[in-house]
């Protein structure tokens, strides 16, 4: 097993859903957490919880399509804590609508946040993984990140962008500089991802299906992130495909 006591953890998206849980889970088992999203009030709220548990969350503000607030970021948490063991590349949104409505703003954020957001971070976090010789990536894919959906084209296409990128990455900084990658390809999780539906038929939709099977909770999830980064140092858990049992698709 490898030992995450001390350890220094950058998630993004870490104000909701899944990206919280994973931040209380990480910093349960004794990681400092850098908590990183637009949402502050948020964030205090979470590192007051952590705190309340005895574990240490830093609050960033930052938003992942500005470089310029990644890299703030990321030098924030090494000013404070020296080091970034973990990075969870997580802040995503999902509006469903079908390609002929051309909600072309939402198809541009989802490829500025779900695509863009995550090489930014990336981008940030390497030279210091680089330099420590270690690190671990985690990727939020999606079950959309292997297959498409009908009212996900976009969203779909954002999503195997990150799987493609995520297997890319493995291959080229696994043995070169002793850095894991993981993709996390969720099913469905109950997290506030569905809020940001605009388009009122495929809002029902998840409703209904949310009344059809017990949604995974993003604590359900950070437990595979547990696992994966408490694997021995020679192993690297390339892929977490985690679905609720009932969903049969
Ligand atoms: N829920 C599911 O069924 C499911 C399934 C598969 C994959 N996923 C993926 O899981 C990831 C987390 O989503 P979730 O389900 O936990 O939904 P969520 O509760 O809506 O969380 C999304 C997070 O992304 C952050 N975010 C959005 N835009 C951002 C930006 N520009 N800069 C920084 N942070 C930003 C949000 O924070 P702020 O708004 O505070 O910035 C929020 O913390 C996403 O990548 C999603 O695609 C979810």
């Amino acid at each position: 097993m490898t030992d995450i006591n001390g350890k220094v953890a950058l998630i993004t998206g870490a104000s909701s859903g899944i990206g919280a849980a994973a931040a209380f889970k990480l910093a349960d088992a004794g990681v400092k957490v850098g908590i990183a999203a637009r949402r502050i009030n948020r964030l205090e709220a979470l590192k007051a919880e952590i705190a309340e548990k005895g574990g240490e969350a830093l609050v960033i503000e930052m938003d992942v399509v500005d470089p310029a607030s990644v890299e703030a970021g990321v030098r924030k948490l090494v000013d404070a804590y020296r080091s970034i063991d973990i990075l969870f590349n997580n802040a995503g949104l999902m509006p469903l609508s079908d390609v002929d409505q051309l909600k072309t703003s939402e198809w541009h954020r989802m490829i500025d946040v779900n695509v863009k957001g995550l090489l930014n971070t990336t981008a940030a976090v390497l030279p210091q993984m680089i330099r420590q010789h270690s690190g671990h990536i985690f990727n939020t894919s999606s079950i959309a990140g292997r297959k498409v959906f009908k009212g996900l084209s976009v969203y779909c296409a954002t999503k195997h962008a990150v799987t493609a990128f995520s297997d890319g990455l493995r291959m080229e900084v696994g043995q070169k500089h002793n850095i894991r990658v993981t993709c996390i390809q969720p099913g469905a999780v109950a997290t506030e991802l569905y809020d940001q539906i605009t388009d009122a038929g495929y809002r029902e939709q998840m409703d209904d299906l949310a009344k059809q099977m017990t949604f995974l909770q993003g604590a359900d999830i950070a437990d595979t992130i547990l696992f994966a980064v408490q694997a021995p140092a020679h192993v690297n858990v390339a892929e977490l495909f985690v679905l609720p049992i009932d969903q049969g698709w």
